[in-house]
């Protein structure tokens, strides 16, 4: 049985570990924060990720799987140590590395033995050589070779993610790492999931490049979806027809108030930023990010058209996650919203099945209900902005109930348009026609 530790018990490192420990591994969860590990220890996930509560009991009742706050502990234990610790944006947009240089320091002063150091986190390429001679610097006599594993998980479908990934990427050149890595993941393995060995430097890249590309493909069609509202075409017929070409995929395809979560908005400001550091031009990207900060602003302004004014506006705002099954607010499109509307002096009644706590912990002032019903009393008008599932099927006969106002912002296109308006509503969605 390997001996594994997970240095960051967030979104990927906690999935890490109860998918490692269920394929038999032995592992410890390690993480400076200690009520995350008081949670998880009794069994209780501290994020909302469908399923894993379920796996999180089974591993720990079966003592393969256990937290501690003592990373240095759990280290010392170890024959593997992975780091999912965060790698956030810096002012200047490069990645703050700062989480992952502390865990290295800890894997520097207290590995035993040769040990595999796993780096999950998305980090800039040169990074993982770059840990391998800062621990080799700081101890010498360590035995370690790093090894880049980028993570792909969804959030919201990250434990399915986990188990069938589309592929798993090792950067490493080192046959020793490489002989681990089969062992830990031999379950991923049995069920054929394809194996992409590579140096460092490409794995490091095809995590950047994969996001970048998704970030890019998002942001094509939410300005295909704001020019056909222009010309009164429809958005999901053209998406639909083009994600029939084999080449496309239907994929990412889906126009909306634009890209946010912990990933995308600081993964394509991270490589923009490693292009400027090798003279490399990434106008591309910094399009890209452009043109989404564009699209999170354009939801205030389009409900403005529609109202005429958004001061003195009460507006319910229906999902505050940046997408549906998650309870992550980080570069949700949503903050860009509700603080556009405060800002224009609308008040905000606002609804999220599981991301209001975290969200209030953002945007303190943000008045939130437990239920869309509860939201929506008194409105003027409704953006729904996140695609829950139970959006999908809200009864406009207690919307016009409760409702002041008759104005429906579908900002996912969540709803049937020729319903909402058949019910006496204004509605817009995106992209498909006026
Ligand atoms: N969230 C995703 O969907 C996703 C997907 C793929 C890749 N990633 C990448 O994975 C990394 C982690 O992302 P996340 O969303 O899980 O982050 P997160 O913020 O949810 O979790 C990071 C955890 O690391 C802990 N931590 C920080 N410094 C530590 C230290 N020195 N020792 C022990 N614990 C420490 C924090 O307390 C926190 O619990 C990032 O680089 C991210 O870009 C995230």
């Amino acid at each position: 049985m390997t001996d594994i530790t997970i240095i960051g018990t967030g979104y990927v490192g906690l999935v890490a570990a109860i998918g490692l420990s269920d394929f038999g591994n032995r592992v410890v969860g390690a993480d400076i924060d200690p009520e995350k590990i008081e949670r998880l220890k009794k069994g209780i996930p501290p994020i909302y990720e469908p399923g894993i509560e379920e796996y999180l009991r089974r591993n720990l009742e079966s003592k393969r799987l256990s937290f501690t706050t003592e990373v240095e502990v759990a280290v010392r234990g170890s024959d593997v140590v992975f780091l999912a610790v965060g790698t956030p944006p810096s002012q200047d947009g490069s990645a703050d590395l700062s989480y992952l240089y502390a865990a290295a320091d800890t894997i520097a002063d207290n590995a035993k033995g040769y040990t595999v150091v796993i780096t999950k986190s998305t980090v800039p390429v040169g990074t993982n050589r770059a840990l391998e001679d800062r621990i080799r610097a700081r101890n010498p006599q360590a035995d370690v070779d790093v090894v880049s594993n980028p993570e792909f998980l969804r959030e919201g479908k990250a434990v399915q993610d986990f188990f069938h990934p589309d592929r798993t990427v090792v950067g490493t050149e080192s046959e020793r790492a490489k002989e681990v890595i089969r062992t830990i993941y031999r379950a991923l393995n049995l069920i054929s999931v394809p194996f992409v060995w590579c140096n460092r430097e490409t794995a490091e890249l095809i995590k950047y490049a994969s996001n970048a590309f998704l970030a890019t493909k998002i942001t094509f069609i939410n300005e295909m979806a704001n020019l056909a509202e222009a010309v009164g075409a429809d958005i999901h017929a053209v998406a639909k027809t083009m994600g029939m070409d084999g080449r496309i995929s239907p994929k990412f395809l889906h126009p909306g108030p634009g890209y946010g979560g912990s990933c995308f908005p600081k993964d394509t400001k991270a490589i923009a930023s490693t292009g400027d550091d090798v003279g490399v031009d990434m106008s591309l990207i910094k399009t890209v990010i452009e043109a989404n900060e564009r699209q999170k602003k354009r939801v205030a302004r389009v409900l403005e058209e529609m109202t005429g004014s958004l001061s003195g506006l009460t507006v319910a705002i229906l999902g505050l996650a940046f997408k549906a099954e998650t309870d992550d607010v980080r570069d949700s499109p949503a903050l860009t919203v509700v603080a556009d509307l405060l800002a224009s002096g609308a008040s905000v009644r606002a609804h999220d099945p599981q991301a209001a706590e975290n969200f209030r912990q953002l945007l303190p002032d943000t008045q939130c209900f437990s239920t869309g019903y509860e939201a929506v009393e008194g409105a003027d008008a409704v953006v729904l902005m996140t695609e829950w599932n139970e959006y999908r099927s809200l009864d406009l006969d207690t919307l016009t109930e409760k409702m002041k106002g008759r104005v429906v912002l579908d900002a996912r296109n969540l709803l049937d348009p020729a319903m909402v308006r058949g019910a006496g509503f204004t509605y817009r969605g995106t992209g498909r026609g006026v």
